[in-house]
């Protein structure tokens, strides 16, 4: 059924693609079904630009014949669409399972409609039970640990068969449990001023939209406007 429904909002969340714009491609189980449909969008004479936030994504793109623009030559993305490992109706997001954290942030904070798409097990009141990735120079790893650490996180560094996980920057992450998260924002800003540290899971404030897949339904939540 969880496949069902990350399509249901994967098809949904194309549905808001528009001809001529610059797209940003998630990475992940989720996004992978709205890279497949964008790429047959693409066959049947959809002309847009893609941004992959992962070698991943790139390399499912390039199979798909999605044409590529290099993030470095554009000023803005128009539409993102990205998963997510937990998100609440608030619209705040815990990213990185996957280990795109890097990539995905940087293409979220360019893109103008960041949307969000997930199956029903996503949704959460409050974040935290899964645990916040944040990537590291491997040079700070223990330095970062011990600064986690006395934030009240529980540090484990992210493995891979059996070898030391490393992302598409040759960084690390340390998968970080810091129990239920009362005040995202303020862990957030925390995490923002330790050294070492490249950048974190905990996407507050970034996402337009969330397209959630409810059973045979979807649905959306958005950042309320206050008119
Ligand atoms: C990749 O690093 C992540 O941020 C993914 O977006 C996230 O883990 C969701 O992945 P799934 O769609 O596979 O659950």
């Amino acid at each position: 059924m969880n496949e069902q429904e990350k399509k249901n909002a994967a098809l949904e969340a194309v549905s808001y693609i528009k001809n001529g714009q610059i797209i940003g491609l998630g990475t992940g189980s989720t996004a992978y079904f709205a890279i497949l449909r964008i790429g047959e969008l693409v066959t049947n004479g959809l002309a847009i630009k893609a941004i992959p936030t992962s070698e991943e994504t790139k390399r499912l793109a390039t199979e798909l014949g999605i044409p590529l623009i290099d993030v470095n030559d554009v000023n803005a993305i128009d539409v993102t669409i990205d998963g997510a490992d937990e998100f609440t109706p608030g619209l705040q997001l815990i990213k990185g399972g996957g280990g795109a954290l890097l990539r995905e942030k940087i293409v979220a904070s360019i893109t103008k409609q960041q949307i969000i798409i997930a199956d029903s097990s996503k949704k959460v009141e409050k974040l935290g039970a899964f645990k916040v990735p944040v990537e590291v120079i491997p040079f700070a790893s223990n330095a970062v640990s011990l600064k986690l650490k006395s934030l009240n996180g529980a540090v484990a560094l992210r493995t891979k068969n059996n070898a030391v996980y490393l992302t598409d920057q040759q960084n690390y992450i340390l998968d970080v449990d810091f129990g239920l998260i009362d005040n995202p924002t303020a862990l957030a800003k925390a995490l923002d001023h330790i050294t070492g540290i490249v950048e974190h899971g905990l996407f507050i404030d970034m996402a337009s939209m969330v397209i959630c897949g409810q059973g045979e339904k979807t649905e959306t939540y958005e950042v309320s406007k206050i008119s």
